[in-house]
């Protein structure tokens, strides 16, 4: 019996330390992020934003802070696209990359490393789920960098000075989660 009790306290005291050090993970990883949190995309909200973006097979889809990964990885089941997701987040990415690599899908690739030293002028479509604080500095790059005809879909957040690219507005109901209730469209063409 008293063997029993040092076991089962010895895993409720694991379980605490390796929650206790997820918690340290994200906190670090959200301060190096700008304070921008890991927080996945609703997967039916992702469903819905797939359909809506009207990927085709080919085309080349970058996430600018990936997390897990999961549109990479569902749009490249459904849609067959080529993907890179970027992230600064090593657990999220790692992950993405072993259920990516248990799923055999070959055509995403991750990279971790910070969002702004990013190369995005190959992209035909970028997916941005960020608070406002970065998407207002990611602004300008977008602008600079983007070739003409790129699809950008911020989900959550408007993306700042960007209204005359805007073409679609997603709403996904108020049910839940309000930060998440809206996805924005936008088709930027250089001027
Ligand atoms: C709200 S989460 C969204 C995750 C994923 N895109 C999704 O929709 O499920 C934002 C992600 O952006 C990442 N991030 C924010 N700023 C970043 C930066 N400067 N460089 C790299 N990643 C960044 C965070 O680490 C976090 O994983």
């Amino acid at each position: 019996m008293e063997e029993l009790k040092i076991i089962v306290f010895l895993m409720v005291e694991l379980l605490a330390l390796s929650m206790a050090i997820f918690l340290a993970a994200n906190f670090y990883f959200c301060v190096r992020a700008g304070g921008c949190p890991y927080v996945p995309t609703g997967k039916k909200r992702i469903g819905r934003i797939i359909e809506e973006a009207d990927l085709k097979e080919g085309s080349f889809v970058l996430e600018l802070g990936c997390g897990d990964g999961y549109f990479l990885r569902r749009a490249a089941q459904e849609r067959k696209i080529k993907g890179l997701g970027v992230d600064i987040h090593g657990i999220a990415l790692l992950k993405g990359v072993i259920l990516a690599r248990l799923a055999k899908i070959k055509n995403i690739k991750f990279q971790r490393g910070d969002l702004f030293g990013c190369d995005i002028s190959r992209a035909q479509v970028i997916y941005l789920f960020l608070i406002s604080g970065v998407l207002e500095k990611l602004a300008p790059k977008l602008k600079k960098e983007c070739s003409s005809g790129t699809l950008i879909i911020s989900h959550g957040f408007k993306l700042p000075r960007f209204d005359k690219y805007l073409f679609k507005e997603l709403d996904h109901g108020s049910w839940n989660m309000s930060y998440q209730r809206k996805t924005y469209f936008y088709r930027y063409y250089a001027d």
